[in-house]
């Protein structure tokens, strides 16, 4: 990794300590990765997102900084090849549905992608929230795979995880191997844990229902030493709120109460993830959105850092000082 002084500097974070929310890509376009997601493998950092412009769905992105990022290629659009699910007799493979209005970009609408990788497989597995490009009501999960984490992905259908509505998603790879699918169902109220089959391809079985009634989205979820945090938003559509964190020993153990993360509107900001960096640090990623139709691809990201109480709270500050790498 480049040690220049400005290069250690985190992404968005300028030398004189100002954040800047948009990036601007190696060919001179704005990185478009919305709801994503940042994942360290080999040597570089690679961010997938939301990309809605045009035909596409998905777009990657690759940075040996965390502060400059190469456009790396379109891992899912409307012309994406599709393939049978292996263990699912009807899964729906629609990403187009032409002559229906999509209300951002075109065809169905694919929010919050989220990338597993099957080491013994060699396998990249994305699973997301699939939806008809007018209205939230279908609810589904859908999963698509690649051999390479920048590749053309092969887009295997979307479903309701055994029958339960499924939107506001994330994915959470535990360090004994075993891979977790977390995704807001009835209608938001509540938010399931589902432990994915060994191959990552399914649902295996439902383990948690966490917060009945609470309305929970935007759930994010790391480990710190033996501990697990989950980030959730409250539920106000595009408009950013108060988001809360809760902490268990696994995944399928007992969850703790929510308590309140960052300031009322989450320094306005959506959960999309939490980025592990060296020597115990965390980022926090958030999507700042601009909204629906035109608004939306001014959505811009906000990174913070994640401090800790020596009880192990989490939180994150509007101090945008300098937080160096090293
Ligand atoms: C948000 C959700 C986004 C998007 C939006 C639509 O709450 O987190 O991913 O679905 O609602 O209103």
């Amino acid at each position: 990794m480049d040690q220049t002084p400005t290069s250690r500097l985190l992404p968005g974070f300028t030398d004189a300590g100002q954040v800047s929310l948009s990036f601007i890509d190696d060919r001179g376009e704005t990185v478009h990765a919305h709801g994503g997601q940042i994942l360290h493998h080999d040597d570089a950092w690679w961010w997938i997102g939301e990309d809605r412009r045009g035909r596409v769905k998905v777009s990657c992105y690759r940075s040996e900084d965390l502060r400059t990022w190469d456009f790396r290629g379109h891992l899912l659009t409307l012309d994406s090849p599709t393939a049978p699910h292996p263990h699912r007799s009807s899964s729906d493979l629609r990403l187009d549905i032409p002559g229906r209005r999509a209300m951002i970009g075109q065809g169905c609408n694919i929010e919050r992608p989220k990338l597993l990788y099957h080491a013994a497989r060699r396998q990249w597995v994305m699973w997301m929230h699939w939806e008809l490009p007018d209205n939230y009501h279908e609810a589904r999960a859908a999963v698509a795979v690649c051999d390479r984490i920048d590749g053309d992905y092969t887009y295997l259908g979307s479903f309701r995880p055994l029958g339960h509505m499924s939107r506001d998603c994330t994915v959470f790879h535990d360090t004994d191997g075993s891979a977790w699918f977390i995704s807001a169902a009835r209608d938001n109220r509540d938010l399931h844990i589902y432990r994915l089959s060994p191959d990552y391809l399914d649902i295996e079985r439902l383990e948690r229902v966490l917060w009945p009634g609470g309305l929970r989205e935007a759930p994010t979820v790391f480990r710190r030493g033996d501990r697990l945090y989950m980030l959730t938003s409250g539920c106000t559509g595009w408009r950013p709120n108060q988001s809360s964190w809760a902490t268990a020993r696994s995944m399928d153990g007992g969850w703790s109460e929510r308590r309140d993360f960052g300031d009322q509107t989450t320094f306005a900001s959506q959960p999309t993830w939490v980025l592990p960096l060296p020597d115990d640090r965390f980022l926090y990623i958030g999507d700042r959105w601009g909204g629906v139709g035109r608004g939306y691809p001014a959505s811009e990201t906000v990174f913070l850092p994640i401090s800790f109480s020596e009880a192990g709270e989490p939180g994150i500050t509007a101090d945008l000082s300098p937080w160096i790498l090293s």
